[in-house]
């Protein structure tokens, strides 16, 4: 690619991590299975880099460095690392940044296994973590403290879909030498361009959109060359490992991120929009919608939708009524995670602490897959009528 050009996100989708030219002209990177890496003479091995060079199978083979690199590189970000799951990311990234007696701040919406590692592991090691209004904005400055190391942000909100003011809470943070962590696994590298609206740390659950075939677990840390070190001490230390199987199947997954997303957006707001006008229904909570509270930030700063979202029914049902929809559906499948090509549908609460989660109903968080959507309709909205009888007093 000529300098001249502007390299546009599907072409950085395409070219990245690859070099076929190393590889016998073999369009993908080869799978490289590896624990020890053999120095030819002593003094390769006394001069090995590990923060360069491939020395060890845990700390990254060719096939983990082309995801890396690919990844870095659509985000904006300087450097990558690939662990063993989104939540290994997640640990890797807030342990780096803290030691006894730091503060956290994190995002009342975050991911609930995040919070979880904060209250139930961190604080052992003397670290606190307050948990912060989602849309508090610039007003997160009125919770810093002198310890604060790290603020985490998710936007939008694990199940709950709140938007979050990233800039604004990056110059609070930043003022405060506090680091902006950010879990970008529903805007992905594509929709979201983390270092563009200040983050430091993004943190990607590539089991979702990167693998995108719901066939692996996979997380990836994306930083700046300011943090790199800090992190990548942290990922070292850590003993994470990203099978290179794995890698593999993310980098192939990267390779159609752009195509797939384009569908699963068009295909959720079409759902979306067909699901605020049920009377079974009182909120669909999707960023895209205008009627979402923070669709303003959310046009303001993504660059496109996926396809997960949640609904708020009309009233709380019980799990008779629940199971006579949910039980019966054909296309909506139920089971954790979310991100592959296929359509997923569960019922969820969030856990909240210093916010207030009391919605008039029932919460479904769905997954809009790739089939085609009037099938997708079809299937709700003969399960939105199994809910209506079994619900009848
Ligand atoms: C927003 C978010 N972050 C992180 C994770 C954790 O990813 P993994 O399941 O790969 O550990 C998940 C998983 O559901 C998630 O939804």
């Amino acid at each position: 690619m000529t300098k001249e050009h502007k390299t546009y996100d599907e072409t950085k989708l395409i070219s990245g991590g690859r070099d076929p030219e190393s590889n016998f002209g073999i369009v993908n990177p080869p799978v490289y299975h590896a624990s020890t890496v053999l120095s030819p003479t002593l003094s390769d091995w006394r001069n090995r880099d590990p923060m360069k060079d491939i020395v060890y199978g845990r700390m990254g083979t060719p096939t983990q460095k082309s995801l890396e690199n690919a990844t870095a590189l659509l985000e904006g970000g300087d450097k990558a690392f690939a662990t063993s799951s989104g939540l290994g990311a997640i640990t890797v990234a807030l342990m780096s940044f803290t030691k006894a007696g730091d503060h956290v701040l994190m995002t009342d919406s975050a991911y609930n296994p995040a919070r979880s590692f904060c209250l139930n592991v961190l604080a052992k090691y003397g670290v606190e973590t307050t948990f912060f209004d989602p849309t508090i904005g610039k007003n997160i400055s009125s919770l810093m403290k002198e310890n604060t190391k790290v603020v985490y942000a998710e936007s939008p909100g694990s199940l709950s879909f709140e938007m979050q003011d990233i800039p604004a809470i990056s110059e609070i943070a930043h003022e405060h030498d506090a680091v902006l962590m950010h879990d970008n696994t529903w805007g992905t590298p594509l929709f979201f361009k983390s270092f563009d609206m200040g983050v430091d740390v993004s943190i990607h659950a590539a089991t979702k959109y990167i693998v995108g075939h719901s066939d692996a677990m996979l997380g990836i840390l994306v930083t700046t060359d300011k943090h790199y070190e800090k992190v990548y001490r942290g990922f070292r230390s850590s003993g994470q490992h990203a099978a290179p199987d794995d890698c593999y199947l993310a980098l192939r997954g990267l390779r159609t991120l752009g195509v797939r997303l384009k569908q699963h957006q068009e295909n959720a707001l079409v759902v979306a929009r067909w699901l605020e006008n049920r009377e079974e229904i009182s909120q669909v909570l999707y960023p895209a919608l205008e009627s979402h509270p923070g669709h303003e930030l959310w046009k303001r700063d993504f660059l496109g939708s996926t396809g997960l979202f949640s609904i708020i029914l009309n009233k709380h049902y019980d799990d008779t009524s629940l199971g006579a929809m949910l039980d019966e559906m054909d296309l909506f499948a139920m089971g954790a995670s979310w991100g592959g090509y296929e359509s997923l549908i569960l019922p969820g609460s969030p856990i909240r602490s210093a916010t207030k989660w009391d919605p008039e109903g029932t919460l479904l968080r769905l997954h809009i897959g790739l089939e085609h959507v009037e099938n997708l309709i079809s299937d709700l909205d003969a399960g939105l009528a199994r809910l209506k009888a079994a619900s009848k007093p």
